[in-house]
């Protein structure tokens, strides 16, 4: 895996990937919404020079995903993998309360961003070494799992996004493109919070050898930073 597209680059799991994956002398394309603000981003690619690319994403509109696939068409010729990352959560939904708008926005993020953002990178990906796209995906888009009435708009998004998942798989299974649900633990970022167990290092770590070790078969699970796999 040496050329990877990580989006939602700048902060959290997403700036933890680009560190850990230019740490093992990957070419990075790290897409974020404001390149010019991302400062640790463009300290990484002071000291890997030449494997950083830090290129704007708004994956909420059409026009930048088209961008961002001519720009990474210009920076490389294939890519391995993409890392679906970036994602919201919309804080203290309350049921009564609910409105449109953060589904929507939340919904534009979470699940049509990611899906269209790899129809937009399938021509680099069909000439990537054992290509593979991961979705971070989330215990809290298990339908399974769900038994309180808790943040909507996401939870309903990640479950979109499982579904994303499986329909690219099995578009995407004759070109050789494996594609998963990834869901990384509850871990201390901005969204995930201060109380959390896991330290961004250690998923991005376990989430990477779960992404390493995956196989053509595997294609259109829902695993997590284990390599469990997470019910549906
Ligand atoms: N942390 C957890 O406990 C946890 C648990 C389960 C799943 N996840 C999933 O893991 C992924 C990363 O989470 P995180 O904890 O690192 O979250 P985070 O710290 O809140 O970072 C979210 C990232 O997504 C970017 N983003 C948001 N909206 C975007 C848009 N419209 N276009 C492009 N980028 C956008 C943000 O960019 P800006 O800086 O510009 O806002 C930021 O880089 C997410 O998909 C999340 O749902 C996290």
């Amino acid at each position: 895996m040496q050329r990877v597209l990580v989006t939602g680059a700048n902060r959290g799991l997403g700036l933890e990937f680009v560190h850990q994956l230019l740490m093992r002398g990957a070419r990075v394309v790290a897409a974020c919404r404001q390149p010019g603000r991302a400062l640790k981003l463009t300290e990484l690619a002071a000291a890997h020079p030449g494997h950083l690319h830090v290129v704007p994403l708004d994956l909420d509109k059409e026009r930048s995903i088209a961008g961002l696939a001519h720009e990474a068409g210009m920076l490389t010729d294939r890519l391995d993998a993409l890392i679906n990352n970036a994602g919201v959560l919309v804080p203290g939904e309350r049921y009564g309360e609910l409105t449109a708008k953060a589904f929507a926005e939340t919904f534009a993020t979470n699940a049509i961003g990611p899906l269209l953002l790899t129809q937009a990178l399938t021509p680099l990906l069909e000439h990537g070494q054992a290509p593979r796209v991961v979705n971070l995906s989330s215990d809290l888009g298990s339908h399974a799992d769900t038994v309180v009435f808790n943040t909507p708009s996401y939870a309903i998004s990640k479950a979109a996004l499982n579904m994303v998942t499986r329909l690219a798989a099995a578009e995407l299974r004759a070109r050789g493109i494996t594609v998963i649900s990834l869901n990384p633990g509850w871990v201390r970022t901005e969204m995930g919070g201060a109380r959390a167990p896991l330290a961004a290092n250690e998923s991005v770590a376990a989430m990477l050898a779960v992404i390493d070790g995956l196989k053509p078969g595997d294609s259109g699970r829902f695993l997590d930073y284990t390599g469990a796999d997470v019910a549906w």
